[in-house]
């Protein structure tokens, strides 16, 4: 699939970063924003990636400054009508979104395909703005979406076969890793992070651990950094409003640990503020084996979270499969709905999260009869944040091993 013209609405982290991956395939992209102000600061911000290619000597200087002239600032919708796809990566409020769908539906040629990078609205109710519900798509980049690999590609109840083949053939001509997944709160990669988060939390109020060694023990399992790091470098705020939404959409498995709320009411966010978890000098990001300084004001709110939150606590020493269950688990609750195939789950969170080892080969190599007895042991310690999916206790009883024997199996999973 060729295309030649594309435009990017919003020309901030994630809209930069698609206009570089769309430009370097040899796209021209128009990227849109609201102020000259903003158009020039992505412009900017895509020059640096740019500039960042050829100090690599990945590009040569006359191939970056080729390639970044592909890319185009602009306030306006001029041009639109011979865009072959918009990405759209603006505010996430689903009225900025779906007002811009309305006009891109107005716009655009009837070919375009209409893509959306929401990091958790429903594709759905952004399609219904428009009368081409069968051309808008989920395509949910990572950040920095110049450099993670994977694309979360996911329709709306009334998208296209055809257009969601069609993002995903275009995902790999842009040497992306793209994974379908069926539209569900959190699509799979956050749906999976936030129990982990959230569990680690739980460790630290109920004083299972301290953040230092939640994060090490973490690390040492093969993830590329700690909860606590990640808590911090994401913002504390944006994942306090991530946990609260799962936890409407899904219920007492989400359940959010007071601190989180905490630390957002105090101001405490993570890099951006200063402080989190960790104190960040000027904002500075930790080296990976820098010794961390824990945050005092993190340490008395942590007192407070336990005295507002009495959560029970486990008897046994912290391990990292504390924290890992809770993902695993989730895991089987969307094999369970079909929201993704099982084979895609551990590319995904390799390529997500940078995750050295799969998620379901880590259970498998643990089995699955062990997975199920400790889940239900924490159930029994520490609550619902543990309760299994009703699919893991199948796979138990069938005797399954390996997710492998279900591709070959006539009752697949999807
Ligand atoms: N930052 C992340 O880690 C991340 C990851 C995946 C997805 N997302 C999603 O991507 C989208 C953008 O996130 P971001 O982090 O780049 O935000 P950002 O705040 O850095 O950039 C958003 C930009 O959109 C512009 N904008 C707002 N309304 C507009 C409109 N009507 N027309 C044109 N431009 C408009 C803003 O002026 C701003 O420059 C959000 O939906 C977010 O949930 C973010």
């Amino acid at each position: 699939m060729k295309i030649q013209r594309a435009a990017v609405i919003g020309a901030g982290a994630m809209g930069s970063g698609i206009a570089q991956v769309l430009s370097a395939a040899g796209v021209e992209v128009l990227l849109k924003d609201v102020s000259d102000e903003l158009v020039e600061r992505g412009l900017a911000n895509v020059k640096r990636m740019y500039d960042s290619r050829v100090k690599k000597e990945i590009l040569t200087r006359a191939e970056a400054d080729y390639l970044l002239g592909m890319v185009k600032g602009t306030t306006s919708y001029d041009g639109f009508a011979e865009a072959d796809l918009v990405i759209e990566a603006a505010l996430e409020q689903i009225e900025v979104k779906q007002q811009i769908f309305r006009e891109l539906d107005r716009l655009c040629p009837p070919r375009a395909v209409l893509a959306t990078n929401t990091s958790a609205l429903s594709i759905s109710e952004i399609g219904a703005a428009t009368r081409r519900p069968e051309k808008v798509v989920g395509m949910h980049f990572f950040n920095p979406a110049q450099t993670m690999k994977l694309v979360e590609v996911i329709p709306g109840v009334k998208t296209s076969e055809e257009t969601v083949q069609w993002a995903i053939g275009l995902c790999r001509d842009l040497r992306k890793i793209p994974v379908r997944v069926e539209e569900c709160p959190g699509f799979l990669v956050n749906r999976l992070l936030f129990p982990y988060m959230n569990e680690a939390l739980y460790a630290l109020q109920d004083g299972a651990a301290t953040a230092e060694e939640i994060d090490r023990a973490v690390v040492e399992f093969g993830l590329p950094m700690g909860p606590f790091t990640l808590f911090d470098m994401t913002g504390i705020d944006v994942c306090a409003h991530v946990n609260n939404f799962l936890h409407t959409q899904y219920g007492p498995r989400f359940e959010p640990a007071r601190l989180l709320q905490l630390l957002m009411e105090n101001k405490q966010l993570g890099q951006k503020s200063g402080a989190g978890f960790f104190v960040h000098a000027g904002g500075v990001p930790h080296g990976k084996d820098e010794v961390r300084q824990a945050n005092p004001e993190a340490a008395r709110l942590l007192e407070e979270a336990r005295r507002h939150q009495k959560p029970a606590r486990s008897q046994r020493p912290f391990d990292a499969y504390r924290v890992m269950l809770p993902m695993f688990n989730e895991a089987t609750y969307a094999l369970q709905e079909k929201v993704v195939q099982a084979g895609d789950v551990d590319l995904a969170m390799q390529w997500g999260c940078g995750m050295s080892r799969g998620l379901l080969t880590i259970a498998e190599e643990k089995g699955f009869a062990w997975c199920l007895s400790e889940l239900e042991n924490y159930q029994g310690e520490l609550g619902e944040r543990f309760r299994p999916s009703w699919y893991l206790r199948k796979l138990v009883r069938a005797g399954l091993h390996d997710f492998s024997e279900l591709q070959r199996s006539p009752v697949a999973v999807s």
